[in-house]
C-alpha cells in the first residue's frame, strides 16, 4: 500500500534529489461512505438564498446547486449549470460569530479557552453549538498584549482543514505558533525555518538542509533508538522495583535528547559540557516561546497576569541558549555545516536552525507524543498488547531476529496503532494560515466566503475526529488504519499535511514525517519485544499527558 511501503516511508531519507512540488494524490471517489470526496448523488436542484443572518441556511444539508446571494459576504451569484464533472458548490452562508469589543472580546475568548469546564474542546464544542456550524469567527489566545490581532475563522471539521495546506491559499510566513510570534533574541536573532513561507528562497535553503541530515544519517535512527531506550527501560524497570511505580517523563527527556545527538550528530552529550542539562534547558527556553499560549495549571489570576499577557524576557534564557548553541555548532561540524554552506546558508544560521529543529520540533514532538501513544495502548488494555507483542515477534523472528524498516512494514497492526495515536491526539493541535487573496471554504454543509488578509486556525483534534469522516471517531481503535482502512489514512493531519502526501521544500508539510512515523514504530516495538504488558497512571501536563508506569510485565514467549 503506497501510503505506507517502505519506499515511501524511507523515501525522505534515501532520495538523491529533494523533492519540489506536493504529490496530491486526491482519490476520485472514495469508498468509505462518509468521505466528503464521495460524489454527491442528488439530482441538483436551485435555490436562491437570501438570508442576512443565515442561521435558517443550516439544515441537514441535501448537496444542492446554488444560486446564493448573501447580502454580507457573498459574491456576486452566478448560475451554475449541472455537470457530473464539477464539484457541487454548497449552500452559502455567512461566516458565523464575532469577535466582540476591542480587548474585551479577545479577553473574554482566552478565559473561556483557558479555564472554561472541560477546557478547549468545551470552548470549541459550546461554539459550534451556539453557531451552528463547524466554521465560525472567535479570538484565539494569547490576545492582548502579545498579540495584535487574535481575530481568526475557526475550522473544526476534517473537510475544511486542509485548506490550510494549500500554500496557493494560505500563507505561513511568521504564523507557526499563531497570531503571535516569539522574539527572535531566543533563536539568535533569526527566524528560523518553521516561521518562514515556502515563497521566502530561505525556506527551500533551509528546509533542504533538514532533509539532507535525515538523508545522511539516517543508518543511525534504528541502532541509536535501541541503544537509548532500552536505557530507558532499564531505568523504569529499576524505578518501579524501588517504589512502585516509574514517571516516564524525566526518563524519556533524557532518552529523547540523548537518542537525537546520537542520530543526527554521532554526539553523545552527556560526554560534553551539556552533561544531562539538556532536556531542563530546552523546556525552560521552550517554555519561554510557548507560554503564552500554554497553560502550565496555575491559578487564573497567576497564570494571566505572568504567561498571557506579556511576553517573557530572552534574558532569562540567554546563557542556557548559548550552552546549546556551542553543543551544537561542535556536534555539527562536517558535512552538514558543509553542506549549509554549499546551500547559501551560513554557518551560524545552520546551527540555530538545526538547534531548533533537534530541540524545538523532534525533541518537543518525542516529548508530547511518546506520553501519548504510551497512554493510548496503556488503555488499549491485555488483548491488544497480546496481539501487538504476538505480532512484532513473528515478524522480528522471520527476520532473523532484526529490527528493521522492511520488517516493521509487516506489522500491520503496530503501524495501524501508531497512525490512529497520531489521528486521535495530534502531537501539534493548533494550525494557522493567512489567505493570500479571497477564496470559499466548504465544511460538510456549507460554503463561505473568506476575505484576503483573513486569519484562518484549525484545531486538528476536531478534523481529525469528525464523525462525518471516521466511523467511532471519539474512540481509539487500534485496527483502525489495517486493510481496506488505509484508505483513511488521507484524513491523518499531524505533519501539517494529509499522511498519503510527502514534505518538500515548496511546502510546509513537516520534513521530520518520515522519521516520526519510525521513531513511533520503533517505541511499540521495542516496548512489545521487551514486554508481554503493562499497566500506567494517566494525568495531565503542559504539554498533554503525564504517564507513570505501575507494572511491566517481561517477555514470556
Ligand atoms: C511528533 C513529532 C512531530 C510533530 C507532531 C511535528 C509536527 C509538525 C507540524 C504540524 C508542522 C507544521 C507547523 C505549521 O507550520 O503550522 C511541522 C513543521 C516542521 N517540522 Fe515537524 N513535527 C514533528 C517532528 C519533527 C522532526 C523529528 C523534525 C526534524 C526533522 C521536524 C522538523 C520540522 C520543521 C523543520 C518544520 C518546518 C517545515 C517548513 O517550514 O516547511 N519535525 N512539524
Amino acid at each position: 500500500m503506497a501510503s505506507t511501503s517502505l519506499t515511501l516511508i524511507s523515501s525522505t531519507f534515501f532520495q538523491t534529489e529533494f523533492p519540489t512540488k506536493r504529490t496530491t494524490k486526491h482519490p476520485i471517489s472514495c469508498s468509505i461512505s462518509k468521505c466528503p470526496f464521495t460524489p454527491n448523488s442528488v439530482t441538483p436542484l436551485k435555490v436562491s438564498v437570501s438570508d442576512k443572518n443565515m442561521t435558517q441556511s443550516l439544515v441537514p444539508v441535501t448537496p444542492v446547486t446554488t444560486l446564493v446571494s448573501d447580502t454580507d459576504t457573498t459574491p456576486s451569484s452566478i448560475p451554475q449549470q449541472p455537470s457530473p464533472q464539477l464539484p457541487k458548490r454548497l449552500p452559502m452562508r455567512r461566516i458565523p460569530g464575532d469577535y466582540g469589543l476591542p480587548f474585551i472580546g479577545a479577553f473574554q475568548d482566552r478565559l473561556d479557552y483557558f479555564y472554561s469546564e472541560g477546557g478547549r474542546d468545551t470552548f470549541f464544542r459550546t461554539k459550534i453549538n451556539k453557531y451552528n456550524s463547524t466554521i465560525f469567527r472567535a479570538n484565539m489566545p494569547p490576545g492582548p498584549f502579545i498579540s495584535s490581532n487574535p481575530n481568526v475563522i475557526v475550522l473544526l471539521d476534517g473537510k475544511s482543514f486542509p485548506i490550510l495546506f494549500d500554500n496557493s491559499k494560505v500563507e505561513k510566513r511568521d504564523i507557526f505558533t499563531g497570531t503571535f510570534m516569539p522574539s527572535t533574541e531566543l533563536t539568535g536573532g533569526h527566524r528560523i525555518l518553521s516561521y518562514l513561507d515556502p515563497t521566502e528562497p530561505k525556506h527551500e535553503q533551509l528546509k533542504s538542509l533538514i532533509f539532507f541530515l535525515l538523508k545522511t544519517r539516517s543508518s543511525h535512527f534504528i541502532p541509536e533508538f535501541q541503544s537509548s531506550y532500552t536505557n530507558l527501560f532499564d531505568t523504569l524497570e529499576k524505578e518501579l522495583a524501588k517504589t512502585g511505580k516509574a514517571t516516564f517523563s524525566d526518563a524519556n527527556d533524557q532518552a529523547a535528547f540523548n537518542y537525537l545527538a546520537k542520530a543526527f550528530f554521532g554526539t553523545d552529550p552527556t560526554e560534553t559540557n551539556l552533561k544531562m542539562d539538556a532536556p531542563k534547558i530546552v523546556s525552560k527556553w521552550t517554555l519561554m516561546q510557548l507560554s503564552p499560549i500554554l497553560s502550565l495549571g496555575l491559578p487564573k489570576y497567576i497564570q494571566e497576569p505572568l504567561f498571557h499577557t506579556f511576553r517573557l524576557p530572552p534574558i532569562l534564557v540567554k546563557k542556557d541558549y548559548q550552552r546549546l548553541y556551542d553543543f551544537f555548532y561542535e556536534s555539527s561540524t562536517g558535512p552538514v555545516l558543509d553542506e549549509a554552506v554549499r546551500l547559501g546558508v551560513s554557518k551560524e544560521e545552520a546551527v540555530h536552525n538545526l538547534l531548533f529543529t533537534t530541540c524545538f520540533n523532534s525533541f518537543g514532538g518525542m516529548k508530547i507524543f511518546f506520553p501519548n501513544l504510551l497512554k493510548w495502548i496503556g488503555r488499549g488494555g491485555v488483548n491488544i498488547h497480546r496481539r501487538l507483542a504476538e505480532e512484532i515477534r513473528y515478524v522480528i523472528k522471520s527476520n532473523d531476529g532484526k529490527v528493521s524498516m522492511a520488517a516493521m512494514e509487516q506489522m500491520p497492526l503496530m503501524k495501524s496503532v501508531v497512525y490512529e495515536a497520531l489521528r486521535i491526539e495530534p502531537p501539534v493541535p493548533l494550525q494557522y494560515g493567512k489567505a493570500k487573496h479571497d477564496f470559499v471554504i466548504e465544511n460538510h454543509e456549507n460554503s463561505f466566503q473568506v476575505k484576503e488578509g483573513e486569519m484562518l486556525f484549525g484545531f486538528q483534534p476536531f478534523a481529525t475526529k469528525d464523525p462525518k469522516i471516521f466511523d467511532k471517531a471519539d474512540e481509539f481503535v487500534g485496527e483502525r488504519f489495517m486493510g481496506e482502512g488505509e484508505k483513511l489514512l488521507k484524513h491523518v493531519f499531524w505533519s501539517n499535511g494529509r499522511e498519503t502526501e510527502e514534505p518538500t521544500v515548496g511546502n510546509k508539510q513537516c520534513p521530520g514525517k518520515d522519521f516520526v512515523v519510525l521513531f513511533s514504530r520503533l517505541l511499540v516495538v521495542e516496548l512489545f519485544l521487551r514486554y508481554d504488558t503493562f499497566s500506567i497512571q494517566v494525568g495531565k501536563s503542559p504539554t498533554g499527558s503525564a504517564v507513570t508506569f505501575t507494572s511491566l510485565k517481561r517477555a514470556t514467549f
